[in-house]
């Protein structure tokens, strides 16, 4: 292993996000991938034969030819990266904190518990600093929901200069959301699908706490009434979002791209390896942001946004993109191992 790096270990890496995090952290400055987990159905096969690639960046030699391990504490690396089924990743997830690992997690299991922070690094960086209240020898550090991360990375500045009272949401989300194989082909080809269980749930409650204040023991929720209605849709990757907003304080479009515009946070001033150059970009153009041209810009790690102009019910709309196995999950969790790393708290 190179000198000075942490060693990381991926638990799920054969998932649809553990296949991200694996791009992602190849090359990484900071970080290296020792171990590679996930089911027992995976595991003792070269990591090569237990997945189904599906990335269009070659899986890299010396990751193809790991041998898969059980996600059991018993792994040789500091940080364990989470990209597992929800159905398991709670009490594994807990048992590797136990045990002393910084687990920094993309599922749902423990998003909401009150001494664990649901860390977007522009936003509250400060909540960081809850995990000293944990009772693990190592700690547990969520991401948000895919489909949470973009809209309240756009909300953020909002809220700050005038103030949430109330946001509605229509998703209309990527295939890839759904991991691997996902929906069956003959349900979304040629359709969308109404209904994304769990989604609209999150969406409603999560910005609350990202949102909220840390006083120094515990996290207080803001306040904002969401609606959200969650949609499958036939994009790959890229989660599209119409948002409608009502402000506290009288503003103006021009005033509300000035705040996304000035818009940055602790990646940007730490330089963070995987922070992008910019966290919002806006387009002027009527038809952006899509999908398939935006979903990538600042290596997958910004939003974009387009088409604000003033509302009849709320006070303004506009659409934000967002990478959903990027910014949203993989991308997002390494940049919040980041933070961990450059405040101090990895020993
Ligand atoms: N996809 C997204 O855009 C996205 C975004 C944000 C958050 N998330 C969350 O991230 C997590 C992973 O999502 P995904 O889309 O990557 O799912 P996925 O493609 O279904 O992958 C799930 C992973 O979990 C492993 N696994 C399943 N059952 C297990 C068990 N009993 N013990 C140990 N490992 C087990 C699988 O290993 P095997 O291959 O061996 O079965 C696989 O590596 C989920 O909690 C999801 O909600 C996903």
């Amino acid at each position: 292993m190179a000198e000075n790096k942490i060693p990381v270990g991926i638990l799920g890496a054969t998932g649809s996000v553990g296949q991200k995090f694996i791009a992602l952290l190849t090359d990484h400055p900071w970080f290296e991938i020792t171990e590679v987990a996930a089911s027992e159905r995976s595991a003792g096969k070269k990591y090569k034969d237990a997945v189904n690639w599906i990335l269009s960046t070659p899986l890299p030699d010396k990751i193809a030819n790991m041998v898969v391990k059980n996600c059991k504490p018993d792994l040789n690396c500091k940080i364990a990266f989470s990209g597992l089924d929800s159905g398991i990743a709670g009490e594994v997830e807990t048992e590797f904190a136990n045990a002393g690992y910084y687990v920094v997690s993309n599922s749902k299991n423990h998003r909401m518990d009150n001494n664990v922070p649901l860390l977007v690094p522009e936003i509250n960086a400060e909540h960081l600093d809850i995990i000293k209240t944990q009772p693990y020898k190592g700690c547990i550090v969520t991401n948000p929901n895919c489909s949470t991360i973009g809209m309240v990375l756009a909300l953020k500045p909002l809220a700050d200069a005038f103030g949430l009272e109330a946001v509605n949401v229509v998703t209309l989300q990527a295939l890839s959301g759904a991991g691997y194989p996902g929906v069956s082909s003959l349900d979304i080809i040629d359709n969308v699908v109404p209904f994304i269980s769990g989604e609209e749930g999150k969406m409603e409650s999560e910005p609350l706490k990202i949102l909220g204040k840390f006083d120094g023991k515990e996290i207080k929720y803001t306040e904002v009434k969401i609606s959200a209605q969650c949609n499958r849709v036939a994009a790959v990757d890229g989660h599209l979002e119409c948002v409608q907003v009502k402000l506290k304080k009288k503003t103006t479009i021009a005033e509300i791209k000035k705040v996304w515009n000035e818009f940055a946070g602790e990646p940007q001033k730490l330089n963070l390896p995987l922070a992008p150059e910019k966290t919002l970009y806006y387009f002027e153009e009527d038809k952006y942001p899509q999908p398939r041209i935006h979903r990538n810009i600042d290596k997958g790690m910004a939003v974009a946004i387009g088409r604000l102009r003033e509302d009849p019910l709320f006070d303004f709309k506009f659409v934000v993109l967002s990478h959903n196995t990027v910014r949203g999950a993989a991308g997002g969790a390494i940049l919040c191992a980041e933070l961990l790393k450059a405040k101090e708290y990895i020993k």
